[in-house]
């Protein structure tokens, strides 16, 4: 498919803006078989991880690729239990692997953004009641001071954890993700993923929403236990915490209600108790709701609403705590990309509109820079900007990648037809 560009200066992006796209550790690095993940997927409860991208042993390549691209940064994330694969113990050459992986970006002067964790859990911490466990903010802190006293020198942006209100949903309310608890009564629909069937077998019961709300107050105490650690030791280092924002719209005054309640449940009631501990906050933008709504939406891969420009709405929701924004995910997934160039070209157009309107945003990762685990839903979902074949592990550039590196590149809203 030929990509006619043209910029459009006029609707360019402050100086500085970083552009570059997010990825995961588990979810590309490959060969990590210490955590809850790994050990769900032994029990066929979720697809087997195994080597992913294996992108541990080729993040250069891979950088390679984003600094062509134009990226001038970077958001990854280092895998909990590679660095305390034990209780309290903690790995020297796990350190020593991501300060190489640092370096590598530091080489391409593009800047790194860390996620202390992202989903999965050591196998220690996940079997002795994870997040459920009272003493899991200062487990989490002491983590987390690690990785910034052995990280620091080389990052200035940390964030703590990934949409913790995905992680407990999923874990405790959907049943469909570790530790497979379930507040419902029906069973979940099993899934199936390259030929093979996983069942979640989720334990099912009133008592999983009292543990929810018990894992929902530990993440945010974890978080701000966290922030603490970390700004007793490197008090510059910027600490943020990335949310996910469903946004929830209604167009009359009961759907107006509902979307209220729900906004207040998905997003503020979490942003409200960790508020004063971000220095800057981190936005994964995907979902668009709207109470009532009638319309046949077109839809994602994924079956979600195609709604990129509702970014702006997301941006606005977290606004309200007047903290810097960074934009850390947003994407599709789209098997033939047909739609990926429109999808991130509506998600920045709606991201300059946000920052006209005053909106303080940093910067915009596009999730993903690589094709990768999906997590209960395995490797058939496509998100990269790079194509990943799984069988030889080649890296294949989609034409939608270079209208995105048009956009680095001139630092504005590019249009193309
Ligand atoms: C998560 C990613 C995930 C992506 C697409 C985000 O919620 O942080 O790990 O792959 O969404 O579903």
């Amino acid at each position: 498919m030929p990509v006619i560009i043209t910029n459009m200066s006029s609707k360019s992006f402050p100086e500085g803006f970083y552009w570059g796209a997010a990825t995961a550790s588990y979810q590309v690095e490959g060969g990590i078989e210490n955590t809850d993940w790994a050990k769900a997927a032994k029990d066929s409860r979720v697809p087997p991880c195994d080597m992913a991208c294996d992108h541990y042993h080729r993040f250069i390549q891979d950088f390679d690729i984003a600094k062509s691209l134009g990226h001038n940064a970077h958001r990854l994330s280092v895998e909990w239990a590679r660095i305390e694969p034990e209780e309290g113990v903690f790995d020297k050459k796990a350190i020593e692997h991501y300060r190489q992986v640092l370096l590598a970006l530091k080489d391409r002067k593009m800047k790194p953004f860390i996620t202390i964790w992202h989903f999965t859990l050591p196998l220690w911490f996940s079997e002795s009641g994870g997040f459920e466990r009272r003493d899991a903010p200062e487990i989490f802190a002491r983590y987390s001071k690690y990785v910034v006293q052995q990280l620091g020198d080389l990052c200035e942006y940390f964030s703590t954890m990934n949409e913790p209100s995905v992680f407990a949903s999923n874990g405790w309310l959907r049943g469909s993700w570790p530790p497979f608890k379930r507040f419902a009564l029906t069973d979940m629909v099993s899934i199936t993923n390259s030929g093979r069937t996983f069942e979640s077998k989720a334990n099912k019961g009133f008592g999983a929403l009292f543990l929810y709300l018990r894992v929902m107050r530990n993440l945010a105490d974890a978080h701000n236990a966290a922030y603490r650690s970390i700004k007793e030791i490197s008090p510059r280092t910027d600490v943020s915490l990335v949310k996910h924002v469903i946004v929830f719209e209604g167009k009359n005054i009961l759907n107006k209600l509902f979307a209220m309640v729900a906004n207040h449940f998905w997003t503020h009631r979490f942003m409200r108790r960790i508020r004063h501990h971000v220095d800057t906050i981190g936005l994964n933008y995907y979902f668009y709701k709207q109470f009532g709504d009638k319309r046949s939406w077109r839809k994602t891969d994924m079956d979600w609403n195609f709604a990129p420009e509702k970014i702006y709405e997301a941006l606005k929701i977290l606004s309200v705590y007047k903290k810097p924004i960074m934009v850390s995910e947003s994407g599709v997934a789209d098997d033939d990309d047909s739609d990926r160039a429109e999808y991130i070209q509506k998600q920045v157009e709606g991201t300059w509109r946000a920052i006209q309107d005053g909106m303080d945003v940093r910067g915009h990762m596009y999730w993903s820079l690589l094709d990768n685990y999906e997590w209960a839903l395995g490797f058939e979902k496509r998100f990269g900007l790079v194509e990943i074949n799984y069988q030889t592990l080649e890296r294949k550039i989609r034409p939608s990648a270079y209208v995105y590196k048009e956009i680095c590149e001139t630092n504005s809203v590019v249009e193309y037809k």
